[in-house]
């Protein structure tokens, strides 16, 4: 794992779109894997002021909160239209629907979407809990696109986005571990003192489900740019 430290968020955030720009126009990258939430947003930033080419890149997001409609603000679909989609060429984008009636079904449409589109890089952020994606502290390693009961520190963590806490969904579709271990290569953002004990476990931890990024020490093409607050307990 190699972890570069920088000043500030958009520093970092320049970094991976370099690391991402590079790789799409030497073409090794044809499929590339999305985050939400606050950690990515300079790093969208970057992609969509930039003039790069992606008419032959395909997205595929890591989740989406079950029981949102697309065109709720607060839904996965929404934040990346916003962000990102509606300002770039991408050739095809895929998000986990979460207003599916059969959501296991929806589980497995999604994980052969993943089989067809292997993830050349996959942006990252992790969790004051250390999760990825939404994989929560006890998740099995072994797990592929699955239905999450969210742990009440992420919903609190997630109630800055919605009006109301009740607000906050109880439930999410995530790609799994073993479905975020598949990428090429990993870059995983963590900005801010909120982070830092996460980001001491994931490196420096044992590898246990109790703290789901540490299972990163295991990928061998993995890339963590982080600002100094939240390095600022590595040794
Ligand atoms: C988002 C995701 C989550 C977030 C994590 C950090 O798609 O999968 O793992 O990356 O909850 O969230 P922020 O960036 O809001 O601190």
């Amino acid at each position: 794992m190699e972890i570069l430290t920088f000043t500030s968020d958009k520093d970092a955030a320049q970094k991976a779109f370099e690391i991402v720009r590079e790789g799409v126009e030497s073409r090794n990258v044809s499929t590339l894997g999305l985050a939400t939430g606050g950690t990515p947003v300079e790093f969208y930033k970057k992609m969509r002021q930039s003039n790069l080419d992606v008419s032959s890149i395909t997205t595929v997001n890591l989740d989406e909160y079950v029981g949102l409609e697309k065109e709720n603000p607060n839904s996965y679909h929404y934040y990346m239209e916003k962000e990102l989609f509606s300002h770039m060429n991408f050739k095809e984008s895929f998000l986990p629907n979460g207003m599916a009636k059969d959501l296991e079904a929806e589980c497995r449409r999604y994980e052969k979407i993943l089989k067809t589109h292997p993830v050349d890089i996959q942006i990252l952020g992790i969790g004051a809990n250390g999760h990825i994606g939404f994989n929560e502290p006890g998740t099995s390693f072994d797990a592929e696109t699955h239905i999450v009961e969210l742990t009440e520190s992420t919903r609190e963590a997630n109630k800055r986005f919605f009006e109301k806490e009740e607000d906050v969904p109880e439930y999410a579709i995530s790609m799994g571990i073993k479905s975020i271990l598949a990428a090429k290569k990993i870059i995983l953002l963590a900005f801010g003192r909120s982070k830092a004990e996460a980001i001491k476990e994931m490196v420096e931890g044992e590898i246990t489900p109790s703290c789901p990024a540490s299972v990163l020490q295991k990928h061998p093409n993995v890339i963590v740019l982080a600002d100094e607050e939240a390095a600022s307990l590595l040794k």
